[in-house]
């Protein structure tokens, strides 16, 4: 039984949140963030349009104060516990939450959520 996708080093994430492409997309689809020990990921789709990804750069999935996930094209801002939008279009809707585990420091995308999220 695998361990699912490997994702990162979790020695990766401690420099800033990092965006992956853990199904071949072509594009990042998921992103992971590192706060206080605890790694918390999402897909990257801004509930706003539904289609829409959040960062404008690569990787730029944060706030300039760092206290955020924030998606570029309106501004909402985004709880990293929980993905709740606390400030923006979109306030009160949630990013959708990616399982994640993490063995021997190393980030992985859960089996069970690699299978659903399968094209
Ligand atoms: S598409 Fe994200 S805030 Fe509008």
């Amino acid at each position: 039984m695998s361990d699912g996708i490997r994702l990162c080093e979790l020695s990766e994430l401690a420099r800033g949140p990092l965006g992956f492409d853990p199904f071949d997309d072509g594009q990042d689809t998921v992103f992971a963030v590192l706060k206080d020990g605890k790694v918390y990921a999402y897909t990257d789709i801004c509930p706003h349009y539904g289609d829409t990804t959040l960062p404008w750069k690569k990787n730029a999935y944060l706030d300039h104060a760092e206290k955020h996930i924030v998606c570029a094209a309106h501004g909402a801002l985004f709880t990293i516990e929980d993905g709740l939008c606390v400030s923006g279009p979109c306030r009160g809707q949630f990013l959708a939450a990616v399982p994640v585990t993490i063995k021997n420091n190393t980030v992985w995308l859960t089996e069970s959520e690699a299978g659903e999220n399968k094209r």
